[in-house]
Order: C-alpha cells, then sequence, then structure tokens
C-alpha cells in the first residue's frame, strides 16, 4: 500500500473531523489513537472516505506508513500528554520529521517545546484551530506556527482543507515557535467578550424589555443582517429560537445561569498583563463567568442587597445595536494590541491583516467586522492603534453616543453590562491627552518616594511632599 501524505493522532470529536477533511481533499491519511478499538469504530463511519484512512494499532507502524519527511498532527490533550507523546515517539522519528499540536495550548509550553526541539533534526509546530466540528469537517480556520520547513510541508494540505474566505485559505503561517497558538488564544480571548457582550444585550432585552427568547432571537436574527454579521449573533440566534423538546419551553431558559470555560481567556489576559497590556473587555468577560459559577450567593444576595432604580426609557434594539457595534469594534481593537505587543515582544513579525483574514471565515469570530480591519490594517495606522484609523474612527464617531446610552440605563437600572461598560471605559481613557496618572505618581512618590516626571523638564524628581503639604 502507498504510503500516508500526514499522519493524524487522536480520534476524539476534532481529529476524527479534521482527519475525514483531510481525506475529503484527496489525501491519504494514517489515523490511530490511544484506545485502538477507536480506530475501526471511525473507519466503518467514515463511508466512502475510508479508501483515504489507513487505521494502525501501534505508534511504530503508524509512523512507518507516512512518507518522508513526515507530517503528523496530534490531536490529544494539551499540557502533560503532550509532552509524553513527544517522548515516546521521537525515537520513532527521523530528521526532518514534524509533530504538530493541534490542540488549544499554552504558547509558552510550545515555545519550550520548539526550543527542545532545536538541533533534534525534528520540527515541532504549534497550530490552533478554530471552527469546532463543523468547521474541522468543512474548512477550520488555522493558525499555524513553527518552522518555514514544517509549513511547505503541511502547506498544502493545510490550505486545501482550510476555509475559504473570496477563494483564499484561512490559514497562514503567522510566525515561529508559540506564534500560531498565542494567536489562537487571542482569538478565543475576543470569542470571549464578543459572547459576553451578546449575553449582556441579551439580559437587557430579556429583564428590561421583557422580551422571551424567540423574540430577542428574532432581534439578532435581523441584526445579523446588517453590520452585526457574525457566526456568534448566528448561533446566539438559533439557540433562542431552539425548544427544549423534554418540556416545550426555550433552550435558554432551560440552561442553568453558569459558564464554564477550559482556559484560553485567562490565557489570554495573563499575558496580556505580562505585556504590560489590558484587555479589559476580555477581563470583564472571564469575571462575568466566574462571577457567574456564584448561584447560591447570587440568589441570596438578589433578596439581601438593594438593585438599581427604575428608568422611564429602556435602551431601544437600535441602540443596543450600535453599543454591540461599538463594543466589537474596541474588544477586537485591544486583541490585536495585545498581539501586536507579543509580536514585538518576540520578534514575531505578525502580519496583522494577515490574521483579520484568516479569521474572516472558518472561525467562531468570523464576521463582517473582519472585512473592515482587513482593510483597516492595509494602511499605515497611527501608533499602530485599530481604534484610529479612519474607517473605524467613523464607525466609533456613530456608535459609541448609543454604548454610552446603554452603559448608562445599565448603571442606573442596575442591569448588568461589564463588558460593554469596560469597552466604554477603554475608549473614554484613549480620548484623554491628559488623563488621572498624575495622581497615582504623586501618590506613589508621597508614600513611597518612587518619582515622577516633570510636564516642563525632563529626568525623574521627587516632591518634598512633608513641606509642600504644609
Ligand atoms: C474555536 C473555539 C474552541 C472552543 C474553546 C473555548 O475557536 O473553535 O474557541 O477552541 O470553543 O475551547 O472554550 P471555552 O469557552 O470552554 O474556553
Amino acid at each position: 500500500m502507498s504510503k500516508a501524505d500526514i499522519g493524524v493522532y487522536g480520534l476524539g470529536t476534532m481529529g476524527r473531523a479534521l482527519a475525514l477533511n483531510l481525506a475529503d481533499k484527496g489525501f491519504t491519511v494514517a489515523v490511530t489513537n490511544r484506545e485502538t478499538d477507536w480506530i475501526e469504530d471511525f473507519i466503518n463511519d467514515s463511508a466512502e472516505l475510508a479508501g483515504n484512512l489507513i487505521a494502525q494499532h501501534t505508534l511504530q507502524s503508524f509512523v512507518q506508513a507516512i512518507k518522508t519527511p513526515r507530517t503528523l498532527l496530534f490531536m490529544i490533550p494539551s499540557g502533560a500528554p503532550m509532552d509524553a507523546m513527544i517522548a515516546q515517539i521521537s525515537p520513532l522519528l527521523e530528521a526532518g520529521d514534524t509533530i504538530i499540536d493541534g490542540g488549544n495550548a499554552d504558547f509558552n509550553a510550545t515555545r519550550a517545546r520548539s526550543d527542545a526541539f532545536k538541533d533534534t533534526g525534528l520540527h515541532f509546530v504549534g497550530m490552533g484551530v478554530s471552527g469546532g466540528e463543523q468547521g474541522a469537517r468543512f474548512g477550520p480556520s488555522m493558525m499555524v506556527g513553527g518552522t518555514q520547513h514544517s509549513w511547505e510541508q503541511f502547506k498544502p494540505m493545510a490550505e486545501a482543507m482550510a476555509a475559504k474566505f473570496e477563494g483564499n485559505p484561512c490559514v497562514a503561517h503567522l510566525g515561529p515557535d508559540g506564534a500560531g497558538h498565542f494567536v489562537k488564544t487571542v482569538h478565543n480571548g475576543i470569542e470571549y467578550a464578543d459572547m459576553q457582550m451578546i449575553a449582556e444585550v441579551y439580559g437587557m432585552l430579556r429583564d428590561q424589555g421583557n422580551r422571551s427568547a424567540a423574540e430577542i432571537g428574532a432581534v439578532l436574527t435581523d441584526w445579523n443582517k446588517g453590520p452585526l454579521q457574525s457566526y456568534l449573533i448566528e448561533a446566539s440566534a438559533a439557540a433562542l429560537a431552539s425548544v427544549d423538546t423534554a418540556t416545550g419551553l426555550p433552550m435558554v431558559d432551560v440552561i442553568l445561569d453558569k459558564a464554564g470555560q477550559k482556559g484560553t481567556g485567562r490565557w489570554t489576559l495573563i499575558e496580556a498583563l505580562k505585556l504590560g497590556q489590558s484587555a479589559s473587555t476580555i477581563e470583564a468577560a472571564m469575571g462575568a463567568r466566574a462571577w457567574s459559577s456564584e448561584k447560591a450567593m447570587r440568589q441570596d444576595s438578589e433578596t439581601l442587597l438593594t438593585r438599581g432604580g427604575q428608568l422611564s426609557d429602556v435602551p431601544s434594539t437600535s441602540d443596543l445595536e450600535d453599543a454591540m457595534r461599538a463594543g466589537r469594534i474596541l474588544s477586537h481593537a485591544q486583541g490585536f494590541r495585545i498581539l501586536q505587543a507579543a509580536s514585538d515582544d518576540f520578534e514575531w513579525a505578525l502580519d496583522m491583516g494577515q490574521i483579520a483574514q484568516i479569521w474572516r471565515a472558518g472561525c467562531i469570530i468570523r464576521s463582517a467586522l473582519l472585512d473592515e480591519l482587513m482593510e483597516a490594517f492595509a494602511q499605515d495606522l497611527p501608533h499602530g492603534h485599530l481604534i484610529l484609523a479612519p474607517e473605524m474612527r467613523a464607525r466609533l464617531e456613530t456608535t459609541v453616543p448609543a454604548l454610552r446610552r446603554v452603559v448608562a440605563a445599565g448603571a442606573l437600572l442596575g442591569q448588568p453590562v461589564p463588558a460593554l461598560a469596560a469597552a466604554l471605559g477603554w475608549y473614554d481613557t484613549m480620548t484623554r491627552g491628559r488623563g488621572t496618572a498624575n495622581m497615582i505618581q504623586a501618590q506613589r512618590d508621597f508614600f513611597g518616594h518612587h518619582g515622577f516626571e516633570r510636564v516642563d523638564q525632563s529626568g525623574k524628581h521627587h516632591g518634598d511632599w512633608q513641606k509642600l503639604a504644609q
């Protein structure tokens, strides 16, 4: 039998879908799994694509079944399982072979692994894959890190299997070592912020507008025909329209208000802070998920703490739509700012326009806004800041007033809108040439002699506070 173009290890939901996608595009794929009984089931389920799949039951035969230099795609849990796999399989590989970790991995681990591969002749690729099961099967967005050698080997397969936007594949080699996993992490951070803002708008319509799930779904369906067009609005509208077969109630009404998370949103924040950045919209989204888990406390405090008051006018759907538009631009701008900071710090030379392009189809945050961001990045942005791109300034000028009204209404009504408020707080901060950090510096020098810069002289200065205060 002829040898496989690629090997896929790990036949969970994502691994199966990616293997079938590759087989569908005419590649021969060697497949295997830790629990070997999954392998025959998978082959039996793969119908006419089975002819392009080569089932293997041991690591040795799996490796031998793949053409050299080999490309081996691993879809297994990140962390310790990946390290154990590298230790097990490396002795079976030859110079030029590439191991791809296609899971949601911490980019720091990917950098360390890439480093450990140096001078071994083997290559390590960290690849972010977005789009869930359907995306993986029919066209994901893929963010690839690693060496040029690995990319050249993998590129024809990656481009064939990726989602296409106007004919261009939504996959790119973004940079070395952890670049791919870092970009995927920030993608997920933006995903968290977008989901939270949609949830806040939903809350406003449900709690203040007294709209049913189906009615809110209809509002979102309508928005999806305009500038908010995106997978997340579409998915939220479909979820709101779904009915629970057991009770006949809207699905969203029978789902407990406690949100989980697997860690990528948290990684985005940790890395943002380490880079001296802040992603306040993503932090708000993370915080909201964390607070959601304190269900019992919230139920008690509902009767113990006083809520906000009343307003004669609750925000209109058109204000909510515009607030969501502004919030989305601002959270994307924060995400791209983190990417730029990481690119500078790690010398990755990330191409922001290219990232916007590969997020345009296949991934969870795909949206009409990303079209505009692609165009914005094609120009020289003042200070590299997306919110200063002429098109974004124009969009913000027309939508921020609504964001302001929605956040103000939320504050007066006691209707929580933490991510929208964070977006506005950041926007307002960036519109002030003279902020309030002079006060922080005065405080720091007053109690800690930390020093400050003056507006009228260069160098470091101290106040003679005891004397001056008299
Ligand atoms: C994607 C998703 C995907 C998944 C994450 C987020 O791009 O396809 O981001 O990776 O949804 O696991 O999940 P959590 O909300 O559990 O962190």
